[in-house]
Formats: C-alpha cells, structure tokens, sequence
C-alpha cells in the first residue's frame, strides 16, 4: 500500500490518496491544509509522513498506521493538474518506477504492467498472473518515437504500420536491445511492442518515462479484462494499483504481426483486422489455426486452452431451438430463434455489428461466467475482419482444460 497526497492548489484541499487497489482518496480536514500549506517535495515530503504519522490514526485507523511506517520511500506528488486524472496517472507512474504492479486500461483490455526494464518487478507480472515464464510479454510504449528503447531496428514495413495504426491495437515483434531483459521475452531475441491508444495509459507512461510490459491483467488462460472491476475480481491484491479507465473501446487484444523479410506474418488476430492489415503493407500469411502444445508452443501466444471461462463452452453452427439442460447460457452475434429458452442469452449486437460485438465480447463471457451455469454455447461469428479475431478467442476458450 502507498500513500500519495496531493495539494491541489485551486480548491486548496490536499487530498491523500490511499492506493491499495481500492484507490480509496481522503479529503483531509481543514487544519491540515494550514499545517500543510508551505510544503513543497523534499523537506515537505517528510513533513507530510510524519503529520500523515501523528494523525493518521484517528483518521485511517491503527492497521494503515502500521503500513504507512513500511513506506521505503515517500513522494510528494506536485500540484495537481485541473482533473483527479493527474493523481491516479502520477501515483500509478511512481509505483512502476519503484517497481511495483499497475493494472491499466488501454483501448484493448485491461494491462498489468510492470516497468520493463526492471526484471525483478517484471518476475512479480508472472506470479500474479500465475503465468508460465515461456510466455512472453507485450512491452507499452508512449510514443512510436520510444522505438531505439527497446528495439535495435524499424524495419519499413513496421515503419508504415506503426504510421498508420499506433496508437493502436497492433503489436509488432521485433530484435529487441539488451536493455530489455530475457525474462519479457521468454529469451526470445525479439520483443513485442506496441503503443496503446487510450489516454490514461499514455499519460502513465510518460510520467513513468520508462516502456512499460504488460499482459492482460487476468489469472493465466482466463478470460480478459474489459473492465476494472473484472481485473479486481481476478487479480485483487496481488496487484498494487488499478488505474479504472472504464470499459476498453475495441474490447479484443491487439493483433501481433512479425516480420521475415518482407512478409509480415499474423501471430494473433485482434483489434486491427488482417483486411485492414493488407490495405497497407499488401499479403500478410494468415495465422495457422492448430494449436500448439501446452508445454512447449510453438509459437508464443499459441496455446489451445487460452482465454477461457471456468463454465465449459461449446461452439454449435446451429442452437437447439429447446435448450437440453435449464441451466444452459447462449452467446450469440445476434438475436436468434428459440434464444428467449435459455438461462441466459448474451447478444452481441442486435444489428451484427462486429466492431460492437468486439467490445462487449469479453464483458459477456464474464456475464455467461458468472451465472452459474452448466454450459455456455457459443455460435461462431462471421470469419471475416473482428469475426476472425473472435473466432479465434472462442476456438481457445472451448478447448478442454
Ligand atoms: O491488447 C493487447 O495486446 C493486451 C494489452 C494489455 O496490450 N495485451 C495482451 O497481452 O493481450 P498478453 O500477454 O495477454 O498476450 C500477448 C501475446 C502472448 O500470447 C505472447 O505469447 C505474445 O503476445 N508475445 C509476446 N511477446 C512475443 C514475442 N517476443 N514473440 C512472439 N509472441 C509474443
Ligand atoms: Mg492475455
């Protein structure tokens, strides 16, 4: 747990902003604004402690007294900007730089991030996670200008991608510097990038000044984060802080693309389709839709059982009109015949919509999941632009795990 007060100069209120995934913020009393009022980082920051110290136990009570006293380090954040966004972005970006855990929204879904050059705090995304350490991470970059931090060549194939989707759901696989080290790229000598396109994470990124690696912020295999709340419910305290951004906008993760020569080569359909794809750099070699072996894949990010509820689900080309069991769910494109029978019925978009079906996707898995259910059919979506991506997705969630 961390401790952040802000003095926010225009409402002249300093705000404490408890950051222990629960991003609980005290307006403190009045007083403390006059005891307060002269501080500024350094000397002030010390003042802050030992004034959070004295007081903080007739207001947060005996337990946080103890945690405020492990507090390695204390920063002052400076004055806040007009909005509550330059806390949450600024206490997120400190924790990164001292190594800490960050769940973060992006356009995609939820990330948990952790600064990439920081091995130590990059090991702490697995065991959160819960993840195999051959599969390796997606490294978040502010800017397409970060680039030379983390891979050694742009070739210009990624030069036209990068111009034409970032920010965006496109990751590109790259030879990576040795200032990234192995463990984000499973020892792989290449690394995956992208720059993401919401503005909260950007604001954390350049705050934190350092790439940021950060999968999916859900238990390994499970279902994706689209929202806050499906990250706390998955992750909770193993995560340090949550940045809630709302719901993700495209709502399926990035599509990964490497390069051999000058064919670029789809590892994952995602958020940017492989239509959209070939409209600027021409062919691109479809992804190969077997599936690798659990313990050795091969490729990463290739793994049968991957983004799966725990309820079992089953893809049918048709629905029986009368479910076979009361306790069956449906996930469906669009609203069908006989759907109204089943325990629940989760619709995509009532007008086929696939870009709205990508953003509600994740979000009604959860919904299925959660409804105690023994059985969620799945009808497959159209195999064309976020169809594929989803197809994809629902492929690995049925697999048997
Ligand atoms: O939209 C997204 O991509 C989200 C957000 C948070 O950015 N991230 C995400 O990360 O989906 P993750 O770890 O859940 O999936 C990333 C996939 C993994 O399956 C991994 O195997 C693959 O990317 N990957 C990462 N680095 C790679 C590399 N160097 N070579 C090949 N595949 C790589
Ligand atoms: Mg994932």
């Amino acid at each position: 747990m961390v401790l952040e007060p802000c003095w926010h100069k225009q409402s002249r209120t300093l705000r404490v902003l408890i950051v222990n995934g629960r991003n609980q913020t005290f307006n403190l009393p009045v007083w403390w604004n006059q005891a307060l009022r002269p501080l500024g980082t350094g000397e002030g920051a010390n003042s802050i402690v030992s004034t959070v110290e004295n007081n903080s136990r007739a207001l947060f009570g005996s337990r946080t007294l103890a945690t405020i006293r492990q507090i390695e380090q204390f920063r002052y954040t400076r004055t806040m900007s007009s909005s509550d966004s330059y806390a949450v972005t600024s206490a997120a970006a400190s924790i990164l730089r001292r190594g800490g855990l960050v769940a973060l929204p992006t356009e995609t879904v939820y990330g948990l991030g952790a600064n990439a050059f920081d091995a130590r705090a990059v090991a702490k995304i697995f065991a959160a996670k819960e993840r195999p350490f051959f599969d390796p991470l997606i490294v978040h970059l502010a800017e397409s200008s970060w680039w030379p931090r983390v891979v050694l060549e742009f070739p210009p194939r990624a030069e036209q991608l990068a111009k034409t989707f970032w920010p965006g759901p496109l990751t590109m696989v790259l030879p990576k510097t040795p200032m990234i080290p192995d463990i984000v790229t499973s020892g792989l000598p290449h690394v995956a990038i992208r720059v993401p396109d919401h503005p909260l994470a950007r604001d954390v990124l350049r705050l934190a000044d350092v790439p940021i690696a950060a999968p999916s912020a859900n238990l390994f295999g499970r279902l994706s984060p689209t929202t806050a709340e499906h990250v706390r419910q998955q992750l909770g305290d193993r995560v340090d802080f949550i940045v809630d951004g709302g719901p993700c906008r495209v709502g399926i993760e990035s599509t990964i693309v490497q390069f051999e020569g000058d064919t670029v080569i789809c590892l994952r359909p995602g958020g940017i389709t492989l239509e959209e794809i070939e409209s600027v750099v021409g062919p691109v070699r479809r992804p190969v839709p077997s599936f690798s072996d659990e313990r050795s894949p091969a490729a990463p990010g290739m793994l049968a059982s991957h983004y799966a509820p725990r309820t079992r689900l089953r893809i049918v080309d048709d629905i029986p009109r009368i479910p076979p069991s009361p306790r069956m769910g449906l996930l469906i494109l669009q609203p069908c015949l006989g759907s109204e029978h089943y325990a629940q019925t989760e619709i995509l978009s009532q007008a086929g919509d696939l870009i709205q079906a990508a953003s509600t996707f994740f979000n009604a898995l959860h919904r299925l999941d959660g409804a105690n259910l023994d059985l969620i059919l799945a009808v497959p979506l159209p195999d064309i632009g976020l169809g594929i991506s989803m197809n994809d997705r629902l492929r690995r969630a049925a697999h048997e795990h």
